[in-house]
């Protein structure tokens, strides 16, 4: 049976996995991210897919990258959230392996394993949104990868929801993926514990006293606890996902949407307000079918599994 790999690089940890054409993973593995280091990062990357490649014969190895990756699946142009500029990842990765080597968006790869193998099976329009560090998105149109015409298409977390708003790492203000992602929770969280300590008191204690100490653990842990600070940044975020999930049916009407990244796995804190506020706002509602909010049925998997099928298909 043929095999690809596929690779998931994240700004924490590097996910690789052998992947065979059910999308069944044969073998994975983990590593950290190098640091800040376009360099050592396609040296791990070249390591890892080495190891796994070995006594395997692999056809072709994908790269699920956070960034803008171009028409050519070749560069990563830019990444608002990791230190790539103009990085020619598929040519330095597959000189270090001597395999053909695509590069795609990591949300892009995301939505693709879903709707092949996960929680969008058999869905011909559908919208996949990543909540971590910031919001990743793709859109699988018609049955296919929706790119645009560079390759840039489906960078739904920079959407500009709010005028003025909050400093993006694209440059811009008020992007959707600073009120709605992994960071955006922890910003609201911080914000409301510096204005009320005493809303916060659980959560505060819990991260070691002083707002600045908070992360997204804290939040999640204090919020379970049932701190009303913790709980109101939970809140809010799910308030702008539903806003930007009923923007997105407006433009794009999918048969449904599949929500996954890190802060999906805390979904039972958030989903339902979610469903509800997009029910509520959905523009036409009433005389429209509502599409279905899921969860990524793949997990953490998802992005090198779909990596590694859009390999195979290059
Ligand atoms: C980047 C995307 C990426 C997403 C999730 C965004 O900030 O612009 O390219 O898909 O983060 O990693
Ligand atoms: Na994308
Ligand atoms: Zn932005």
């Amino acid at each position: 049976m043929a095999l690809t790999i596929g690779v998931d690089i994240g700004g924490t940890k590097i996910a690789a996995g052998v992947v065979d054409e059910d999308g069944r993973i044969v073998e994975h593995l983990l590593r950290p991210t190098p640091a800040k280091d376009p360099e050592q990062v396609a040296k791990t990357i070249g390591e890892a897919v080495g190891e796994l490649a070995k006594g395997r014969e692999i056809e072709a190895v994908g790269l699920g990258a956070a960034g803008f990756v171009d028409e050519t699946r070749a560069v990563v142009r830019f990444a608002p959230n990791l230190a790539w500029r103009e990085e020619p990842l598929q040519k330095k990765v597959s000189d270090l392996l001597g395999l053909p080597v695509v590069v795609e968006n990591d949300a892009n790869a995301m939505a693709w394993g879903e709707a092949r193998f996960g929680a969008g099976r058999g869905e011909s329009h559908l919208v996949c949104v990543t909540v971590g560090t910031g919001i990743g998105g793709g859109i699988v149109f018609d049955g296919s990868l929706y790119r645009g015409r560079w390759g840039m298409g489906a960078e739904l977390g920079h959407m500009q929801v709010v005028p003025e708003g909050r400093l993006c790492g694209c440059g811009n203000l008020g992007c959707w993926e600073q009120y709605a992602s992994g960071n955006a929770l922890v910003t609201e969280a911080r914000e409301i514990a510096e204005a009320d300590p005493g809303r916060a008191a659980k959560l505060l204690e819990i991260a070691g006293g002083t707002p600045e100490q908070i992360e997204g653990r804290e939040v999640t842990e204090a919020a379970r606890q049932g701190d009303s600070a913790a709980l109101g940044a939970f809140s809010a975020m799910a308030d702008w996902l539903a806003q930007g999930l009923c923007d997105l049916a407006a433009v794009l009407d999918p048969g449904c949407f599949v929500l996954g990244g890190g802060v999906s796995n805390a979904a039972d804190l958030w989903i339902d307000q979610v469903r509800e506020s997009f029910a509520a706002n959905l523009t036409g509602k009433g005389h429209r079918p509502i599409p279905d909010i899921r969860l990524a049925e793949l997990g953490a998997s998802a992005g090198l599994v779909g990596a590694a099928d859009l390999a195979r298909i290059r």
